[in-house]
């Protein structure tokens, strides 16, 4: 890789088709590595291939010199990324580079590797003409300098299933049925919903291929085998018996820290809000469970409004979970929904240059058109911020009463009126 140089390291990008093996298991051993796994077996490492494969990833590397100590097979640093539809809004999904795999080497940290790494698979997305790119994180100080912010959030629960759990008068009534399935066997359905789920839904992402082991119990990555575990499915069926929603969950041996018995959602998928309440009236009802967790509950939920007792869910904490970065302001603005016809010149400070520049963004009847103009922006923000915002998982006045927006208080009025307005973000696959 000629535009990479460290000293003393060599940089590589291996072909997951056809790439050296050694360098290949070296180089999932260093993403094991780096986020304090066990180290691996056979099985992890096909199921991994199959995912690097099928999802075409560009796999790289930094790898030191081979010595008496180290025979150097696992590289110092890694980074993945690939290329995905992530849904924008209004039925739109536009080609997103995901990245993942991020890890560098205690013995090599701070020296620049995240950021020339990073550097380099931003420059190739934007040559290659992908408007977006997007990651979930593990620490939230990182990817900002990148032009990457927080544009989706989750809500940790854990629900009261006891007696508590009583669903009001007026609550939405089901008519359809829950099917409680093998994995293996209700895979092809728990895909086909999630692939409706995608389409429909602001801020979901396609899934990596390791999706399918994962939820069709082949191979269990938490714990490194095939999957022994307690993981079960349950199907909903609408009235006219068409699966319209799903829930993964596992009843291991596990308690919360009050010792009371949990089952823990795994994945929950529902097309329809009955279906929604039905699958929860279906966790509800497993014997021996006196809580239900669930670490991607939508910010808004409904369960929480449908119950008799709303109190019976507790919601640990808001998490952010996509990070979106716009790479190509033109196509990624043009490319999502608007709510309100008006006209702003749109300055982005970009720290990477990709989206840098003064946009003119023009709304008409729902849809934008976006040019770069010379005139004064009569609003600014920086890449980061445009990010959080792209998907409008946070509203524009809160931004600007943050700071993070400037301009003057009636550009950003009419830039709230036509960027707010659509359903919030909600992104369950995590990579
Ligand atoms: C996070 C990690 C990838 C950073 O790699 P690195 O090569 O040391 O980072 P760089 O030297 O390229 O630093 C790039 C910039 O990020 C900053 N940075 C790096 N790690 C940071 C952290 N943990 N917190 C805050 N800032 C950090 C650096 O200060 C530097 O800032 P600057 O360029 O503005 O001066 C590395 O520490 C790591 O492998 N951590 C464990 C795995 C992990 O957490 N991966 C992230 C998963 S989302």
């Amino acid at each position: 890789m000629h535009r990479l140089d460290h000293p003393g390291l060599v940089f590589r990008s291996l072909d997951p088709s056809d790439g050296d093996e050694t360098l290949l298991k070296g180089w999932y051993e260093a993403t094991r590595r780096g986020f304090h796994q066990t180290r691996g077996n056979d099985d992890g490492f096909e199921a991994w291939r199959a995912h690097t494969r099928n999802d075409a990833l560009t796999l790289l590397g930094a790898w030191s010199e081979p010595s008496e100590l180290a025979s150097a097979t696992m590289p110092v640093s890694t980074f993945s990324s690939w290329t995905a539809p992530v849904n924008v809004g209004g039925g739109t999904s536009l080609p997103t580079r995901l990245i993942s795999d991020v890890t560098v080497a205690p013995t090599h940290r701070r020296q620049g590797l995240l950021r020339k790494l990073m550097t380099v698979t931003l420059a190739d997305a934007v040559a290659e003409g992908i408007p977006l790119a997007a990651l979930t994180v593990s620490e939230g100080s990182i990817y900002g300098r990148f032009g990457f912010g927080t544009a989706t959030h989750v809500r940790q629960v854990e629900v009261d299933v006891t007696s508590k759990f009583r669903f009001r008068e007026d609550a939405i009534t089901d008519d359809g049925s829950v099917v409680l399935a093998e994995p293996a066997e209700a895979w092809k359905t728990v895909a086909g919903i999630y692939g409706t789920f995608q389409d429909r839904t602001r801020g979901s992402v396609t899934r990596p291929h390791y999706y399918e082991p994962w939820l069709s119990s082949a191979y269990d990555f938490a714990g490194d085998s095939k999957d022994e575990s307690k993981q079960r499915v349950g199907v909903h069926l609408d009235s006219g018996g068409t699966p319209d929603g799903y829930v993964v969950y596992r009843t291991a041996d596990e308690r919360n820290d009050s010792g009371l018995r949990m089952a823990k959602v795994v994945d929950l998928v529902a097309l329809t809000p009955s279906a929604y309440l039905r699958l929860w009236r279906f966790l509800a009802d497993i014997d021996l469970v006196e809580r239900v967790g669930w670490a991607k509950a939508p910010v808004q939920d409904p369960l929480y409004w449908a119950l008799a007792e709303p109190f019976a869910v507790k919601s640990a904490e808001l998490d952010d979970f996509l990070w979106m970065r716009v790479l190509d302001p033109v196509k990624a603005l043009q490319g999502r929904p608007w709510y309100a016809d008006g006209e702003i010149a749109l300055g982005i400070e970009d720290p990477l240059g990709h989206a840098s520049g003064t946009w003119r963004v023009a709304v008409r009847d729902g849809r934008a058109e976006v040019i770069p103009t010379d005139t004064i922006p009569n609003v600014a923000l920086a890449a980061d911020t445009l990010g959080a915002l792209y998907l409008g998982g946070v509203d524009v006045r809160t931004l600007a009463a943050s700071g993070r927006i400037t301009g003057s208080p009636e550009a950003i009025e009419t830039w709230a009126a036509m960027a707010d307005g659509g359903p919030l973000p909600y992104c369950i696959t995590g990579f």
